[in-house]
Protein backbone atom coordinates (compact mmCIF):
# COMPACT_ATOMS: atom_id res chain seq x y z
CA UNK A 1 0.00 0.00 0.00
CA UNK A 2 2.86 2.05 1.26
CA UNK A 3 4.86 1.55 -2.30
CA UNK A 4 1.94 2.17 -4.44
CA UNK A 5 1.10 5.01 -2.57
CA UNK A 6 4.16 6.72 -3.25
CA UNK A 7 4.37 5.23 -6.95
CA UNK A 8 1.58 7.07 -7.80
CA UNK A 9 2.60 10.45 -6.05
CA UNK A 10 5.95 10.26 -8.03
CA UNK A 11 4.51 9.22 -10.93
CA UNK A 12 2.34 12.61 -10.15
CA UNK A 13 5.17 14.32 -9.70
CA UNK A 14 7.05 13.72 -13.23
CA UNK A 15 3.51 14.13 -14.78
CA UNK A 16 3.65 17.33 -13.44
CA UNK A 17 7.11 18.66 -13.95
CA UNK A 18 6.42 17.26 -17.92
CA UNK A 19 3.65 19.15 -17.91
CA UNK A 20 4.60 22.81 -15.97
CA UNK A 21 5.60 24.95 -18.80
CA UNK A 22 9.56 26.40 -18.55
CA UNK A 23 8.39 30.10 -17.42
CA UNK A 24 6.69 28.59 -14.57
CA UNK A 25 9.13 26.12 -13.12
CA UNK A 26 11.60 29.36 -13.39
CA UNK A 27 9.42 31.19 -11.19
CA UNK A 28 9.31 28.10 -8.55
CA UNK A 29 9.64 29.57 -5.41
CA UNK A 30 12.76 28.30 -3.55
CA UNK A 31 11.66 26.26 -0.60
CA UNK A 32 11.85 27.35 2.99
CA UNK A 33 14.97 26.09 4.88
CA UNK A 34 14.81 23.40 7.43
CA UNK A 35 17.41 24.63 10.20
CA UNK A 36 15.43 22.80 13.06
CA UNK A 37 17.13 19.02 12.65
CA UNK A 38 20.31 21.08 14.11
CA UNK A 39 18.75 22.28 17.05
CA UNK A 40 21.21 21.48 20.38
CA UNK A 41 19.74 19.12 22.70
CA UNK A 42 19.24 21.97 25.56
CA UNK A 43 17.47 24.35 22.87
CA UNK A 44 14.20 25.69 24.31
CA UNK A 45 12.07 23.15 21.88
CA UNK A 46 13.96 20.07 22.65
CA UNK A 47 13.47 20.94 26.22
CA UNK A 48 9.68 22.02 26.03
CA UNK A 49 9.16 18.21 24.58
CA UNK A 50 8.25 16.47 28.17
CA UNK A 51 5.16 18.97 28.81
CA UNK A 52 4.11 19.20 25.78
CA UNK A 53 3.77 22.57 25.66
CA UNK A 54 4.76 24.40 22.69
CA UNK A 55 7.53 27.49 23.26
CA UNK A 56 6.78 29.81 20.45
CA UNK A 57 8.23 33.69 19.31
CA UNK A 58 6.41 36.29 17.76
CA UNK A 59 8.62 36.55 13.77
CA UNK A 60 9.14 39.77 11.92
CA UNK A 61 9.56 38.34 8.55
CA UNK A 62 11.87 40.99 7.25
CA UNK A 63 14.73 40.00 9.36
CA UNK A 64 13.93 36.06 8.62
CA UNK A 65 14.50 36.94 5.16
CA UNK A 66 17.65 39.27 5.60
CA UNK A 67 19.37 38.18 8.84
CA UNK A 68 20.67 34.54 8.96
CA UNK A 69 21.33 34.15 12.71
CA UNK A 70 17.82 35.52 13.35
CA UNK A 71 16.42 32.75 11.02
CA UNK A 72 18.91 30.24 13.03
CA UNK A 73 17.49 31.29 16.16
CA UNK A 74 13.82 31.06 15.27
CA UNK A 75 14.08 28.00 14.03
CA UNK A 76 16.15 25.79 16.43
CA UNK A 77 14.96 27.92 19.89
CA UNK A 78 11.14 27.52 18.90
CA UNK A 79 8.97 25.37 17.82
CA UNK A 80 6.05 27.92 17.24
CA UNK A 81 5.69 31.04 15.53
CA UNK A 82 3.14 33.67 15.53
CA UNK A 83 3.08 36.65 12.59
CA UNK A 84 4.26 39.84 14.89
CA UNK A 85 2.60 42.13 12.02
CA UNK A 86 1.93 40.53 8.82
CA UNK A 87 -1.71 38.47 9.15
CA UNK A 88 -2.94 41.87 10.64
CA UNK A 89 -5.58 43.52 7.83
CA UNK A 90 -3.43 46.23 7.19
CA UNK A 91 -0.90 43.88 5.61
CA UNK A 92 -3.18 41.33 3.88
CA UNK A 93 -5.63 43.74 2.46
CA UNK A 94 -3.43 47.03 1.79
CA UNK A 95 -5.97 48.14 -1.08
CA UNK A 96 -9.91 47.35 -0.65
CA UNK A 97 -10.43 44.08 -2.61
CA UNK A 98 -7.03 43.21 -2.73
CA UNK A 99 -5.36 40.68 -0.99
CA UNK A 100 -1.79 39.86 0.00
CA UNK A 101 -0.75 36.94 2.16
CA UNK A 102 2.78 36.88 0.48
CA UNK A 103 4.61 37.63 3.71
CA UNK A 104 2.44 35.95 5.78
CA UNK A 105 2.68 32.42 3.40
CA UNK A 106 6.70 32.68 3.54
CA UNK A 107 6.30 32.20 7.41
CA UNK A 108 4.03 29.75 7.16
CA UNK A 109 5.98 27.60 4.80
CA UNK A 110 9.26 28.28 7.26
CA UNK A 111 7.03 27.01 9.78
CA UNK A 112 5.82 23.96 7.56
CA UNK A 113 9.70 23.44 6.86
CA UNK A 114 11.09 23.66 10.63
CA UNK A 115 8.46 21.64 12.14
CA UNK A 116 6.82 24.67 13.80
CA UNK A 117 2.99 25.36 14.94
CA UNK A 118 1.48 28.85 13.62
CA UNK A 119 -0.66 31.27 16.00
CA UNK A 120 -1.98 33.53 13.49
CA UNK A 121 -2.57 37.14 14.45
CA UNK A 122 -4.67 38.68 14.64
CA UNK A 123 -8.28 39.15 13.30
CA UNK A 124 -10.49 41.47 14.56
CA UNK A 125 -8.69 44.51 16.39
CA UNK A 126 -9.45 48.36 16.31
CA UNK A 127 -5.31 48.56 15.31
CA UNK A 128 -3.46 48.27 12.19
CA UNK A 129 -6.55 48.58 10.41
CA UNK A 130 -5.87 49.09 6.47
CA UNK A 131 -5.17 52.99 5.72
CA UNK A 132 -8.50 52.66 3.66
CA UNK A 133 -10.74 51.44 6.40
CA UNK A 134 -8.81 53.62 8.96
CA UNK A 135 -9.33 56.77 6.75
CA UNK A 136 -13.08 56.46 7.52
CA UNK A 137 -12.22 56.43 11.36
CA UNK A 138 -12.58 59.77 13.57
CA UNK A 139 -11.87 59.04 17.47
CA UNK A 140 -12.54 61.22 20.25
CA UNK A 141 -12.51 60.71 23.82
CA UNK A 142 -15.62 59.90 26.27
CA UNK A 143 -16.34 61.16 29.98
CA UNK A 144 -13.87 58.11 31.88
CA UNK A 145 -11.20 58.86 29.08
CA UNK A 146 -11.73 56.26 26.90
CA UNK A 147 -11.60 56.32 23.00
CA UNK A 148 -14.62 56.14 21.32
CA UNK A 149 -14.25 55.71 17.30
CA UNK A 150 -16.37 56.20 14.43
CA UNK A 151 -16.55 55.40 11.04
CA UNK A 152 -18.73 57.22 8.56
CA UNK A 153 -19.65 53.58 6.72
CA UNK A 154 -22.70 52.42 7.38
CA UNK A 155 -23.37 49.75 9.98
CA UNK A 156 -24.42 47.29 7.28
CA UNK A 157 -20.68 47.74 5.52
CA UNK A 158 -18.59 47.80 8.41
CA UNK A 159 -20.67 44.38 9.33
CA UNK A 160 -20.15 42.94 5.62
CA UNK A 161 -16.35 44.08 5.54
CA UNK A 162 -15.72 42.34 8.99
CA UNK A 163 -17.12 39.24 7.95
CA UNK A 164 -15.08 38.99 4.21
CA UNK A 165 -12.03 39.45 6.23
CA UNK A 166 -12.17 37.12 8.47
CA UNK A 167 -13.41 34.36 6.01
CA UNK A 168 -11.01 34.79 3.77
CA UNK A 169 -8.26 35.34 6.14
CA UNK A 170 -8.84 32.47 8.03
CA UNK A 171 -10.15 30.03 4.81
CA UNK A 172 -6.56 31.46 2.91
CA UNK A 173 -4.91 29.71 6.01
CA UNK A 174 -7.37 26.66 6.33
CA UNK A 175 -5.39 23.72 7.93
CA UNK A 176 -2.30 25.31 8.34
CA UNK A 177 -2.75 27.88 11.68
CA UNK A 178 -3.17 25.83 14.85
CA UNK A 179 -4.24 29.04 16.90
CA UNK A 180 -6.25 32.20 15.87
CA UNK A 181 -5.94 35.40 17.79
CA UNK A 182 -9.67 36.02 16.61
CA UNK A 183 -10.49 39.39 18.56
CA UNK A 184 -7.43 40.95 20.45
CA UNK A 185 -7.92 43.73 23.22
CA UNK A 186 -11.53 44.54 22.78
CA UNK A 187 -11.61 45.92 26.46
CA UNK A 188 -10.45 49.57 28.15
CA UNK A 189 -8.53 49.23 31.57
CA UNK A 190 -11.51 49.78 33.40
CA UNK A 191 -13.33 46.69 31.99
CA UNK A 192 -15.90 48.60 29.95
CA UNK A 193 -15.93 47.58 26.27
CA UNK A 194 -13.88 49.31 23.96
CA UNK A 195 -16.05 51.97 21.77
CA UNK A 196 -14.02 50.75 18.83
CA UNK A 197 -16.06 50.16 15.15
CA UNK A 198 -17.03 47.44 15.47
CA UNK A 199 -18.73 47.91 18.61
CA UNK A 200 -20.55 51.08 17.29
CA UNK A 201 -21.30 48.57 13.96
CA UNK A 202 -23.07 46.05 16.39
CA UNK A 203 -24.58 48.50 18.58
CA UNK A 204 -22.35 46.39 21.53
CA UNK A 205 -19.78 43.50 21.79
CA UNK A 206 -21.96 40.61 19.35
CA UNK A 207 -19.23 41.17 16.84
CA UNK A 208 -17.15 39.03 18.90
CA UNK A 209 -19.06 35.98 18.76
CA UNK A 210 -20.37 36.40 15.40
CA UNK A 211 -16.32 36.73 14.41
CA UNK A 212 -15.79 33.54 16.25
CA UNK A 213 -18.62 31.98 14.33
CA UNK A 214 -17.18 33.39 11.36
CA UNK A 215 -13.84 31.90 12.21
CA UNK A 216 -15.57 28.55 13.15
CA UNK A 217 -16.65 27.96 10.01
CA UNK A 218 -13.96 28.53 7.62
CA UNK A 219 -11.37 26.48 9.11
CA UNK A 220 -13.13 24.09 12.27
CA UNK A 221 -9.73 22.57 13.12
CA UNK A 222 -8.01 25.41 14.08
CA UNK A 223 -7.94 26.63 17.58
CA UNK A 224 -9.80 30.03 18.61
CA UNK A 225 -8.61 32.50 21.24
CA UNK A 226 -9.59 35.73 22.47
CA UNK A 227 -6.29 37.75 23.28
CA UNK A 228 -5.75 40.89 25.50
CA UNK A 229 -3.18 42.67 27.53
CA UNK A 230 -3.29 43.18 31.50
CA UNK A 231 -5.79 40.64 32.15
CA UNK A 232 -2.51 38.71 34.19
CA UNK A 233 -3.94 40.42 37.50
CA UNK A 234 -7.12 40.19 38.58
CA UNK A 235 -9.06 43.35 38.00
CA UNK A 236 -11.84 44.83 35.99
CA UNK A 237 -10.55 44.12 33.19
CA UNK A 238 -9.29 40.31 33.46
CA UNK A 239 -12.59 40.16 35.18
CA UNK A 240 -14.58 41.49 31.94
CA UNK A 241 -12.44 39.03 30.19
CA UNK A 242 -13.42 36.64 32.35
CA UNK A 243 -16.98 37.47 31.77
CA UNK A 244 -17.17 37.24 28.45
CA UNK A 245 -15.57 34.21 27.88
CA UNK A 246 -18.35 32.63 30.49
CA UNK A 247 -20.84 33.96 28.49
CA UNK A 248 -19.46 33.04 25.22
CA UNK A 249 -18.83 29.40 26.48
CA UNK A 250 -22.68 29.53 27.60
CA UNK A 251 -23.76 30.73 24.38
CA UNK A 252 -21.58 27.63 22.73
CA UNK A 253 -19.67 30.20 20.82
CA UNK A 254 -17.41 27.98 19.53
CA UNK A 255 -14.33 29.42 21.53
CA UNK A 256 -11.24 27.94 22.42
CA UNK A 257 -8.82 29.63 24.48
CA UNK A 258 -8.23 32.83 25.86
CA UNK A 259 -4.65 34.19 25.28
CA UNK A 260 -2.46 36.09 28.30
CA UNK A 261 -0.36 38.46 26.19
CA UNK A 262 1.71 38.59 29.15
CA UNK A 263 3.73 42.38 28.57
CA UNK A 264 5.21 43.15 32.00
CA UNK A 265 7.33 45.34 33.08
CA UNK A 266 9.70 44.93 36.26
CA UNK A 267 8.47 48.49 38.33
CA UNK A 268 5.23 46.77 38.81
CA UNK A 269 4.56 43.60 41.13
CA UNK A 270 4.60 40.46 39.41
CA UNK A 271 0.77 39.37 38.51
CA UNK A 272 -0.76 36.78 40.21
CA UNK A 273 -1.17 35.03 37.15
CA UNK A 274 -1.18 31.26 37.67
CA UNK A 275 -4.52 32.04 39.18
CA UNK A 276 -5.90 34.01 36.40
CA UNK A 277 -5.30 31.12 34.02
CA UNK A 278 -6.29 28.68 35.89
CA UNK A 279 -10.08 30.32 36.49
CA UNK A 280 -10.18 31.12 32.81
CA UNK A 281 -9.03 27.08 32.53
CA UNK A 282 -11.81 25.85 34.53
CA UNK A 283 -14.49 27.54 31.91
CA UNK A 284 -13.47 24.14 30.17
CA UNK A 285 -10.92 26.16 28.03
CA UNK A 286 -7.25 26.11 26.80
CA UNK A 287 -5.17 29.45 27.69
CA UNK A 288 -1.79 30.56 26.27
CA UNK A 289 1.11 33.03 27.13
CA UNK A 290 1.08 35.10 23.90
CA UNK A 291 3.19 37.86 23.82
CA UNK A 292 5.66 37.55 26.52
CA UNK A 293 8.85 40.45 27.38
CA UNK A 294 9.22 41.29 30.30
CA UNK A 295 10.95 45.29 30.33
CA UNK A 296 12.59 47.89 32.39
CA UNK A 297 13.84 51.49 32.56
CA UNK A 298 17.62 51.60 31.14
CA UNK A 299 20.19 51.00 31.57
CA UNK A 300 19.41 47.67 33.71
CA UNK A 301 21.30 47.18 36.81
CA UNK A 302 22.11 43.57 38.63
CA UNK A 303 19.05 44.14 40.82
CA UNK A 304 16.68 45.19 37.51
CA UNK A 305 18.41 42.07 35.53
CA UNK A 306 17.72 39.92 38.72
CA UNK A 307 14.04 40.82 38.77
CA UNK A 308 13.92 40.42 35.02
CA UNK A 309 15.14 36.53 35.05
CA UNK A 310 12.78 35.85 38.01
CA UNK A 311 9.58 37.67 36.14
CA UNK A 312 10.53 35.17 33.39
CA UNK A 313 10.87 32.17 35.24
CA UNK A 314 7.51 32.60 37.16
CA UNK A 315 6.09 33.70 33.66
CA UNK A 316 6.98 30.29 32.60
CA UNK A 317 6.16 28.28 35.68
CA UNK A 318 2.95 29.37 35.79
CA UNK A 319 1.91 27.94 32.10
CA UNK A 320 3.61 24.83 32.91
CA UNK A 321 1.38 24.88 35.83
CA UNK A 322 -1.79 24.48 34.67
CA UNK A 323 -2.79 21.83 31.92
CA UNK A 324 -4.57 23.35 29.97
CA UNK A 325 -1.81 26.36 29.00
CA UNK A 326 -1.00 24.68 25.89
CA UNK A 327 1.79 27.57 24.11
CA UNK A 328 3.80 30.10 25.50
CA UNK A 329 5.65 32.99 23.12
CA UNK A 330 7.86 35.40 23.47
CA UNK A 331 7.07 38.64 21.77
CA UNK A 332 10.32 38.43 19.76
CA UNK A 333 13.53 37.34 21.04
CA UNK A 334 15.92 40.12 19.96
CA UNK A 335 16.61 43.20 22.21
CA UNK A 336 17.74 45.21 19.12
CA UNK A 337 14.38 44.55 17.49
CA UNK A 338 12.15 44.87 20.08
CA UNK A 339 8.20 47.40 20.07
CA UNK A 340 9.16 48.24 23.72
CA UNK A 341 11.62 51.68 22.85
CA UNK A 342 8.97 52.67 20.54
CA UNK A 343 6.26 53.12 22.65
CA UNK A 344 7.51 53.63 26.32
CA UNK A 345 10.81 55.73 25.35
CA UNK A 346 13.98 55.16 28.08
CA UNK A 347 12.62 51.23 28.60
CA UNK A 348 13.47 48.36 26.89
CA UNK A 349 15.75 44.81 27.68
CA UNK A 350 12.66 43.32 27.56
CA UNK A 351 13.59 40.13 25.58
CA UNK A 352 15.71 36.90 25.70
CA UNK A 353 18.49 37.78 23.81
CA UNK A 354 20.85 41.28 23.61
CA UNK A 355 20.77 43.95 21.00
CA UNK A 356 23.64 41.31 19.52
CA UNK A 357 21.66 38.28 19.67
CA UNK A 358 23.39 36.67 21.86
CA UNK A 359 21.35 34.98 24.84
CA UNK A 360 20.57 36.68 28.07
CA UNK A 361 20.00 34.92 31.52
CA UNK A 362 16.77 34.71 31.08
CA UNK A 363 16.81 32.50 28.25
CA UNK A 364 19.04 30.27 30.54
CA UNK A 365 16.21 30.59 33.22
CA UNK A 366 13.90 29.42 31.09
CA UNK A 367 15.95 26.55 30.14
CA UNK A 368 16.34 25.91 34.13
CA UNK A 369 12.26 25.67 34.02
CA UNK A 370 11.95 23.18 31.39
CA UNK A 371 14.64 21.17 32.62
CA UNK A 372 13.64 21.02 36.39
CA UNK A 373 10.03 21.19 36.08
CA UNK A 374 7.68 18.14 36.72
CA UNK A 375 5.39 19.77 34.74
CA UNK A 376 1.50 17.52 33.70
CA UNK A 377 2.16 16.71 29.86
CA UNK A 378 -0.41 18.40 27.40
CA UNK A 379 -1.48 16.21 24.60
CA UNK A 380 -3.08 18.64 22.86
CA UNK A 381 -3.10 18.25 18.75
CA UNK A 382 -5.74 20.07 16.68
CA UNK A 383 -5.33 21.96 14.05
CA UNK A 384 -1.91 22.62 11.83
CA UNK A 385 0.90 19.89 10.67
CA UNK A 386 3.76 20.09 13.18
O1 LIG B 1 6.07 48.81 7.89
C1 LIG B 1 6.27 50.20 8.22
C2 LIG B 1 7.44 50.74 7.46
O2 LIG B 1 7.13 50.72 6.09
C3 LIG B 1 7.71 52.18 7.93
O3 LIG B 1 8.86 52.66 7.33
C4 LIG B 1 7.91 52.22 9.45
C5 LIG B 1 8.08 53.64 9.98
O4 LIG B 1 7.64 53.75 11.30
O5 LIG B 1 6.78 51.65 10.06
C6 LIG B 1 6.54 50.30 9.70
O6 LIG B 1 5.40 49.85 10.37
C7 LIG B 1 5.57 49.57 11.74
C8 LIG B 1 5.17 48.12 11.97
O7 LIG B 1 5.21 47.82 13.36
C9 LIG B 1 6.07 47.13 11.25
O8 LIG B 1 7.37 47.25 11.71
C10 LIG B 1 4.67 50.50 12.54
O9 LIG B 1 5.13 51.82 12.43
C11 LIG B 1 4.65 50.07 13.99
O10 LIG B 1 3.67 50.84 14.69
C12 LIG B 1 4.28 48.61 14.11
O11 LIG B 1 4.35 48.27 15.47
C13 LIG B 1 3.77 47.03 15.82
C14 LIG B 1 2.64 47.26 16.81
O12 LIG B 1 2.12 46.01 17.23
C15 LIG B 1 1.51 48.08 16.21
O13 LIG B 1 0.42 48.17 17.08
C16 LIG B 1 4.85 46.19 16.48
O14 LIG B 1 5.84 45.84 15.51
C17 LIG B 1 4.25 44.93 17.08
O15 LIG B 1 5.22 44.28 17.88
C18 LIG B 1 3.07 45.29 17.97
O16 LIG B 1 2.50 44.09 18.45
C19 LIG B 1 1.38 44.25 19.35
C20 LIG B 1 0.45 43.07 19.12
O17 LIG B 1 0.09 43.00 17.75
C21 LIG B 1 -0.78 43.16 20.01
N1 LIG B 1 -0.40 43.29 21.39
C22 LIG B 1 0.54 44.35 21.70
C23 LIG B 1 1.80 44.22 20.84
C24 LIG B 1 2.82 45.26 21.20
O18 LIG B 1 2.36 46.56 20.92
Amino acid sequence: MRLSRSLLVGALGVTAVLCTPATALAAAPTPAPSLYRSSPADSLRRLDHPSGLRIGTAVNTDLLASTPQYAQITAQQFDSVTAENVMKWEVVEPQRGTLDFAAADRLVDFAHANKQRVRGHTLVWHSQLPSWLQATITSTTDAAGNRVDTSSLPASELKALLKKHVQEEVGHFKGRVWQWDVVNEAFNEDGTPRQDVWYQAWGGTGYIADAFRWAHEADPQAKLFYNDYNIEFTGPKSDAAFALAKQLKAQRVPIDGVGFQTHLDTQYGFPDLQANLQRFADLGLFVAETEVDVRSTLPVTAAVQAKQTSYWTQTLQACLAVENCISYTAWGFGDAYSWVPGTFPGQGAANLYDEDLAPKPQYTALQDVLRTTRAPHRAESGGGWA
